[in-house]
């Protein structure tokens, strides 16, 4: 009854601590691919090649009965080729536009992601099927990511560099303003904070991980039996460092020797 969360680094821990509350009693393996950390700035074609093989071990190892993939510049790619290599339930993390498209009251809705999900087909057309009738701007910060890593470590955080990553999210269109920010890589949850707190204007930071996790929550065959379970994770880099190894613990996660 293990449960598969991945994601580049540390950030696919903003989906476990929601898939956590809504699906207790399953044993939760969190995954942090962090030796290919950032996955934002990779060829896509390399990218599939190195997931796959990651994923390939981590089934044959845990052997889950789902597969979270917490990573939005992961999922655009991936999916389909998980879906056709194995037979398990796959959940993906993509960005969430179509509930940004219906929510929007001004129109101007914003898409926050590493430079990968911006680029990828899969973006692209989620703006076309779902979000016609809306401006989205699609917005690729290249430094987010590590700077959320950074935050969560050790709660430093570099304002001028979080105002002109988020700055082109902000588009008023002859008072027609962005109400709407989509969170679309899992690491920039933890940011939130500090996002509102340096914003121009107030907006919805849209951070789909309680709905993902409802998702996930559906596909499963059976509820979980796991009584005291201890959750795990590990790491393609190998053991990590005392103050990563603290955040874990603070998630409750052990990390295996
Ligand atoms: N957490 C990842 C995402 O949701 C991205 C971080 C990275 O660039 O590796 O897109």
């Amino acid at each position: 009854m293990t449960i598969l969360v991945f994601d580049s680094g540390i950030g696919g821990l903003s989906v476990l601590r929601e898939a956590r509350v809504l699906m207790p009693g399953h044993k939760f393996v969190y995954v942090g691919d962090d030796a290919a950390f950032p996955y934002g700035d990779w060829e896509e074609g390399a990218l599939v090649e190195r997931m796959m093989t990651v994923f390939d071990g981590l089934i044959e190892r845990h052997a889950p009965v789902l597969i979270m993939v917490a990573c939005n510049t992961a999922s655009t790619l991936i999916l389909p080729h998980l879906r056709a290599r194995y037979d398990i339930p796959i959940v993906g993390t993509v960005p969430a536009i179509k509930p940004a498209a219906e929510r929007t009251s001004s129109g101007q809705v914003s898409v926050l992601a590493t430079p990968g999900t911006v680029q990828r087909d899969y973006t692209r057309s989620l703006v076309s099927e779902f979000a016609a009738q809306v401006n989205v701007r699609l917005v690729g910060a290249e430094h987010l990511a590590k700077a959320s890593e950074n935050f969560m470590l050790t709660g430093d955080v570099d304002e001028d560099l979080i105002r002109s990553e988020i700055a082109e999210c902000f588009v008023d269109r002859l008072g027609a303003k962005t109400d709407i920010v989509v969170l679309a890589c899992t690491h920039y949850p933890f940011l939130s904070q500090v996002f509102r707190r340096l914003a121009p204007w107030p907006v919805d930071w849209l951070n789909p991980a309680e709905a993902i996790a409802r998702h996930a929550k559906t596909l499963l065959k059976e509820a979980g039996e796991v009584e005291d379970v201890q959750d795990i994770a590990e790491f393609t880099a190998g053991r990590p460092q005392p103050d990563m190894l603290r955040l874990l613990s603070g998630f409750g996660l052990k990390v295996l020797d």
